[in-house]
């Protein structure tokens, strides 16, 4: 029987998860309290973090405690602490049922995190769609300033943490954490240069910590139940649970959270398997700009950072999307290429045209239009993108094209040779 629901969704089968009584009946905020009452040592706090492996949630998987022990307490000056929860990443969509769900665990996550670097400002950079998960978060803020868990001196510790909700405005590039600074700070949601890295330059060019909801919203079960509890429902250096965000081509999509390196097809089974009998064809691990995989080596597969690393692809956001044989792949990489041309910020040359270039090019491929040499020219201009850009949507949007094509070029070589769908359509629409 596979443990699910124990840190970020632990509160999820329970009445009113959101409010702060079931939190509260949960254990919630006692390890806040005990921090603020023994004044614990902010350097035993990121010892616990590092020694539970927790790796980033948003995208990139760094360690927490190493992000953490950037910045100190005894640092001069204003310091932020910064909660993504921009959740752009196609195929993800835990981050808005934390905020739903348990928004006492993100406010309790970050308040910790304040108190270890010494921030006394947070603030939570939210979808500007998510009207539910706002709602839920701002009524939770409210209940924790009620009940004096937020705000000055709180309980008396001479500790003080404000914590504030902010509304993005539904750009993708506002994921990217300097974008999102930028934006934050009332500007438009450009990627800055690093380095210098948020630690040393971030908010108002103040010291600042940003990490994804997920990542947050795990510290007080780590610190709860220890660390070593944590790091062992995962695997070594892959440590705590994970919500996946199974989407596509399956009976029974959603989020589950379940041990890091849980089997890929156990993750398959808990999400009904592939519909209505179908067979799997490929995967995308990681949200769209994770490298596709095929069938044969997801089965084989474990979800956890490293072992999709060396698989080729990431663990990414965690979002599982799920294709059977009847999805056509130059028909999905078109639709994924231009989403990233219509995102790209178009700061960086590379790409800004770059991210035109493949979406027009596949267009063409996807529309009877193709020629034998756009292959090798879609590989041409993903790398040229890799690697030369400011920030990572360059990567991002020409991993999947590079992917694809590594995968099921015979299936692309079939749309310009006959000028139709290898799965029996004519041209696409
Ligand atoms: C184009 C782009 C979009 C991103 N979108 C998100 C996002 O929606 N949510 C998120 O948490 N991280 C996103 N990231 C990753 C963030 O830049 C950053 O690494 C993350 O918030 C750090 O938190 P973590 O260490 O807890 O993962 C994005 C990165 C890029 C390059």
């Amino acid at each position: 029987m596979i443990a699910v629901d124990q840190v970020c969704f632990r509160a999820n089968a329970l009445p009113e998860p959101w409010t702060l009584a079931t939190y509260e009946s949960l254990g919630g905020y006692q390890i806040w309290k005990k921090i603020l009452k023994e004044n614990t040592a902010p350097e035993l706090i990121v010892e616990q973090i590092k020694a539970s492996f927790l790796r980033g949630r948003g995208g990139a998987g760094f360690p927490t405690g190493l992000k953490w022990s950037f910045i100190s307490r005894s640092m001069p000056g204003q310091k932020y602490v910064v909660c993504n929860s921009d959740e752009g990443e196609p195929g993800t969509c835990k981050d808005r049922d934390i905020l739903r769900y348990n928004p006492h665990q993100l406010i309790e996550g970050m308040a910790i995190a304040g108190y270890v670097m010494g921030a006394t400002v947070g603030y939570n950079y939210i979808r500007g769609e998510f009207n539910e998960p706002i709602d839920r978060f701002v009524e939770a803020l409210e209940e924790a300033y009620a009940a004096g868990f937020l705000g000055k001196d709180i309980l008396k510790s001479k500790v003080d943490f404000d914590l504030y909700h902010h509304i993005g405005a539904g750009a993708y590039i506002c994921g990217e954490e300097t974008a999102l600074l930028e934006s934050l700070e009332g500007k438009r949601g450009n990627p800055r240069f690093k380095p210098p890295f948020p630690a040393s330059y971030g908010l108002y060019g103040c010291p600042t910590t940003i990490n994804n909801t997920e990542t947050f919203a795990s510290v007080p079960v780590i610190l709860e139940k220890g660390a070593q509890w944590f790091l062992e429902q995962g695997k070594p250096k892959n440590g705590g649970t994970k919500i996946f965000c199974v989407s596509g081509h399956v009976n029974r999509p959603g989020n589950f959270e379940v041990p890091l390196g849980l089997p890929f097809k156990d993750l398959l089974e808990m999400a009904g398997g592939v519909r209505n009998g179908h067979a799997l064809k490929a995967v995308i691990p990681g949200g769209s700009s994770a490298p596709i995989l095929p069938a044969a080596v997801m089965m084989k597969l474990d979800m956890d950072f490293d072992s999709l690393a060396q698989a080729g692809s990431m663990l990414g956001s965690g979002a599982v999307i799920i294709m059977d044989e009847t999805a056509c792949m130059v028909k999905v990489l078109a639709r994924i290429a231009h989403f990233y041309f219509e995102e790209s910020c178009g700061q960086c040359t590379p790409c800004r045209e770059g991210t035109g270039w493949m979406s027009r090019i596949l267009h063409r491929i996807l529309h009877g239009q193709g020629r034998m040499e756009h292959l090798n020219l879609l590989d041409n201009v993903a790398e040229n993108i890799m690697g030369r850009t400011i920030c990572a949507l360059g990567d991002a949007a020409a991993m999947p094209v590079r992917s694809f094509i590594q995968h099921f070029r015979p299936e692309f070589e079939h749309h310009i040779t006959t000028g139709q769908c290898d799965l029996g359509g004519a041209h696409h629409d």
